[in-house]
């Protein structure tokens, strides 16, 4: 997704703003404006060294282990961590949306290397991340405000699971047969959901009920280099195509799903992510006795 790069110019959108203190003189009414160091986070900071020591590059899956201590950090996660909060304008429920624009969702990264990379998604109240995969990734999706609506599926792999949409036509396109794995409406704060290269809800989409934050911990990180390039998807019921050749799981759900362009109206803004910095060296900030918050 983050090759649809469009930087906007503001970032007040979001409502991010660098800490400025307007100091007063009251001799001269002059304002001198003193920059407040960033704050660090504690539990940031713990899921940056977490994830240095999980991921261990493309081709690799964490362990068991590893993902549970990666889950329990992104617990204690709070919207504060990433410079966010629910009194931000833009979580305010009836944050107003112009008229005839569809609602775009923004996105930022905190931190990214050839292992992983820590990004957040904003989206305002109705704003849609298109059903799409993450090719060979395990992600941790950590919902830090809002309400949102999540549906994902995995594929399902055995032979005669994929069909032509419409077999009348030479050009129709292909449908592969993909079991549900979510279809639920989640409230922060809520368990973090855990995707794997073939199970979890490799495949999701993302529908905001009201305005949301949600931190993403993709690892690897997309990289169309690498063959890691988002394909984006439709989805169909299974019964408007059931070809009745699939053995299927009883009391399981299913769909057809099939490869799309990126929908024009799902592309995204990019914003300077403004939050707590991390640290990449644990004695620098011993040394310097930061701010934590
Ligand atoms: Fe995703």
């Amino acid at each position: 997704m983050e090759g649809c790069e469009k930087r906007v110019r503001h970032v007040s959108r979001i409502g991010y703003a660098k800490k400025v203190i307007g100091k007063r003189k009251c001799k001269s009414r002059r304002i001198k404006r003193v920059e407040v160091p960033p704050k660090v986070s504690v539990t940031l900071q713990d899921l940056f060294f977490s994830c240095r020591q999980v991921f261990k590059g493309p081709g690799t899956v964490p362990l068991p282990n590893d993902v549970l201590k990666i889950c329990r950090i992104l617990e204690k996660m709070k919207a504060e961590d990433v410079g966010l909060s629910s009194d931000l304008q833009f979580f305010k429920p009836n944050s107003i949306v112009p008229k005839g624009t569809p609602p775009r969702v923004t996105y930022t990264t905190i931190y990214k290397c050839i292992d992983f990379s820590l990004c957040l998604f904003f989206l305002p109240a109705n704003g849609v991340i298109p059903l799409h995969n993450h090719p060979g990734m395990t992600v941790f999706s950590k919902l830090l405000l809002g309400t949102m609506h999540i549906k994902s599926y995995d594929w399902v792999d055995h032979h005669a699971s994929a069909i032509s949409k419409d077999d009348s036509s030479q050009s129709s396109s292909q449908l592969r047969l993909a079991k549900l794995k979510t279809d639920n409406v989640f409230t922060a704060p809520c368990n973090t959901s855990v995707l794997y290269p073939t199970t979890g809800g490799n495949i999701h989409a993302f529908t905001a009920i009201t305005p949301c934050a949600v931190l993403d911990v993709l690892g690897p990180p997309y990289s169309t280099e690498d063959g890691r390039d988002c394909t984006y998807y439709k989805d169909y019921p299974h019964s408007s195509y059931s070809n009745g050749e699939n053995k299927l799981e009883e009391g399981a759900s299913y769909g057809w799903l099939e490869e799309i362009e990126m929908p024009e109206n799902s592309q995204m803004d990019w914003i300077e992510y403004l939050g707590p910095q991390i640290y990449g060296d644990e004695k620098y900030l011993a040394d310097r006795n930061y701010m934590y918050c």
